[in-house]
C-alpha cells in the first residue's frame, strides 16, 4: 500500500483550497482545474449529501446556500435537479465529487500527474456514499478528514485503509487517541492553534500534519520551518511562486 507522502512534496505541500479560492470561485471545476494547473499536488473540496439523490455527493463549502449560489436555504430543503439549476459562480453549477473526479483522472493523462484528492465531509451520512465513491475510484489518491469525527469513524469502518485525517479549529488534548482510533495519516489543525510544541508532538507521534487556511508567504514559511507537512491555500499561485518548495 502507498503512503500519502508518496505523492507530496518532500518536505512541505501546498493544497489547493476549494480548489483555488482566492483567485476562482470556491468549489467549481474551473477553481479545481486553475489549481491543478498551478501544479498543487493536492486539492481540497468540500462535500455534503442531497437529500434526494443518496449516491451523490455535491461540492459545496456551507449547509446554506446564500453565500456562494444564486440560491438561498439549506441544502437540505431542495433537491438535486434544484440545487444543478443554481449559479456557483462565474456561471458555473454546483459540482458533483464525481465531475471532480473526472477532472482528476483527465489531468493525470493529459499532464501525467497524480495529484492527491482531499474530501472534506461536511454533514451527517457523508461517510457511507464518500466510501461508494473510493471504492469506484480505486485510481484517485484520496484524502478523507472531517470535523466531525463520528463520520470519519463511520468511513473508516467502510474503508479500512483508506488515508483519513481528523480536523481539528480547537485544540484537543486527545488527538492521539482519536486519530489512533481512526488510524490516521495526518492530523490537520487550524494555524490558530499550530504551536510549534503541538506540531512536534503530532510529527514524533508518526503524523502528517496540514494546516488551514494559509495564504501569506511568510506564515507558510514559518509554518514549514516548525514541521508543519503543507498547508491548505486560497492563493495557491502565491505559495506555489517560493523556490523552496517548488515542484512538489
Ligand atoms: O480542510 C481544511 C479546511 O478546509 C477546513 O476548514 O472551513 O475551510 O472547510 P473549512
Ligand atoms: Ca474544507
Amino acid at each position: 500500500m502507498r503512503a500519502i507522502a508518496d505523492f507530496l512534496a518532500p518536505d512541505f505541500t501546498i493544497i489547493g483550497h476549494r480548489g483555488a479560492a482566492g483567485l476562482v470561485p470556491e468549489n467549481t471545476l474551473p477553481g479545481f482545474q486553475r489549481a491543478l494547473e498551478l501544479g498543487c499536488p493536492m486539492i481540497e473540496l468540500d462535500v455534503h449529501r442531497v437529500a434526494d439523490a443518496e449516491a451523490q455527493l455535491l461540492v459545496l463549502h456551507d449547509a446554506e446556500l446564500d453565500r456562494t449560489t444564486s440560491g438561498s436555504g439549506e441544502i437540505a430543503d431542495h433537491t438535486l435537479a434544484e440545487l444543478r439549476r443554481l449559479d456557483a459562480g462565474g456561471g458555473e453549477r454546483i459540482p458533483l465529487l464525481e465531475e471532480v473526479a473526472e477532472l482528476l483522472i483527465e489531468h493525470r493523462s493529459r499532464a501525467g500527474l497524480e495529484t492527491v484528492l482531499n474530501v472534506e465531509l461536511k454533514g451527517s451520512n457523508t461517510a457511507e456514499p464518500t466510501a461508494a465513491f473510493a471504492a469506484r475510484h480505486p485510481e484517485l489518491p484520496l484524502l478523507v478528514s472531517s470535523f466531525q469525527h463520528s463520520e470519519l469513524t463511520a468511513y473508516r469502518r467502510l474503508r479500512p485503509v483508506d488515508w483519513v485525517a481528523p480536523l481539528y479549529a480547537r485544540y484537543d488534548a486527545n488527538w492521539q487517541a482519536t486519530a489512533e482510533r481512526l488510524s490516521a495519516c495526518a492530523v490537520n489543525l487550524s494555524w490558530r492553534i499550530a504551536t510549534p510544541s503541538r506540531v512536534r508532538a503530532i510529527r514524533s507521534a508518526g503524523y502528517a500534519v496540514f494546516v488551514y487556511t494559509v495564504n501569506q508567504l511568510r506564515t507558510a514559511r514559518r509554518l514549514k520551518d516548525m514541521g508543519v507537512s503543507g498547508v491548505f491555500t486560497d492563493r495557491p499561485d502565491r505559495l506555489l511562486a517560493d523556490g523552496r518548495w517548488r515542484g512538489g
